[in-house]
């Protein structure tokens, strides 16, 4: 019985099960590419894929400083400041993402760059206009009060920067069968269409810019298998359970249901 978003996906022993996996896999722990984590750490539909279309859309810099909110183990944070020489700050309601999140990144050698924090979207522990960027990716779908989360992203960001979400969205009616990826019952469970996000969105005096809907990536993602099988998946990340989380998921896409979405928004 799952009483929380934070039950749903916390789990002991994850950088365990990440590194015994790669251990067996034959791969130098002490000099790890952070590459190598990319199956287990980025938890959104299209994976590393996923995350390069809001790399592409963030225009970030050296110097900038980005929150990433449902941060997860921190792949995005990672990668964002790998790719780019921003500084990234990860956010989590799970304590055990968290808590992975941070021993991953001192594992690759990024905690100059990259650093993490517990702590809720719709209640960040942010001073007004304190970041570059904002990204939320796949995290929204756990968020019923879409208001007070656009509200507390509009006002962490400084003006004109820019506000990025990469979600899952309901594109037509029907049921969704749990377990899914982000909740193992309908009760954390809160996707909605686009227009919720961009009429939530303007309430928090954000301007909208565009979206661009991922649906042939999400049809890939779950129907292709990959040339070759990446060495930690997101089975070592949530457990066994995963599969099954997984298989519902990719109904839903193959039916039409849901698709994943990325939003773009400047701040006031
Ligand atoms: C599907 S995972 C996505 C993780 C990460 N963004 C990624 O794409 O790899 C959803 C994440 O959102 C977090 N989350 C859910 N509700 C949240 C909230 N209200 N505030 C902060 N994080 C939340 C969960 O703990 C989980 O790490």
């Amino acid at each position: 019985m799952v009483d929380s978003v934070e039950e749903h996906y916390g789990t002991d022993g994850i950088v365990e099960r990440v590194v015994g996996a790669l251990t067996e896999s034959g791969f130098d722990i002490e000099s790890l590419d952070p590459d190598v984590l990319a199956g287990a750490d980025e938890f959104h539909i299209g994976g590393r894929d996923g995350t390069m279309q809001v790399a592409a859309a963030l225009n970030l810099k050296a110097g900038h400083h980005l929150l990433d909110v449902g941060c997860g183990i921190g792949g995005t944070a990672r990668f964002f400041a790998r790719s780019t020489g921003a500084s990234v700050t990860g956010i989590d309601l799970t304590p055990e993402f968290v808590e992975a999140a941070i021993e991953l990144t001192d594992l690759v050698n990024m905690s100059e760059l990259v650093d993490f924090k517990v702590g809720s979207a719709t209640d960040l522990p942010f001073m007004d206009d304190a970041f570059d960027a904002v990204t939320m990716l796949h995290v929204g779908m756990n968020i019923a009060d879409k208001d007070q989360m656009m509200h507390e992203l509009a006002r962490v960001c400084r003006p004109q920067g820019t506000v990025l979400i990469y979600d899952v969205t309901i594109t037509k009616n029907g049921d969704l069968t749990y377990p899914m990826p982000w909740s193992s019952t309908a009760e954390f469970s809160f996707p909605e269409p686009v227009d919720s996000y961009e009429k939530a969105a303007g309430n928090a005096g954000l301007r909208h810019i565009g979206n661009s809907d991922h649906y042939d990536l999400a049809l890939r993602f779950f129907n292709d298998s990959p040339a070759s099988p990446p060495p930690v998946t997101l089975g070592h990340l949530m457990g066994p359970r995963m599969m099954e989380m997984r298989d519902n998921a990719a109904d839903a896409v193959n039916q039409g249901l849901i698709s994943p979405v990325l939003m773009k928004f400047q701040a006031p």
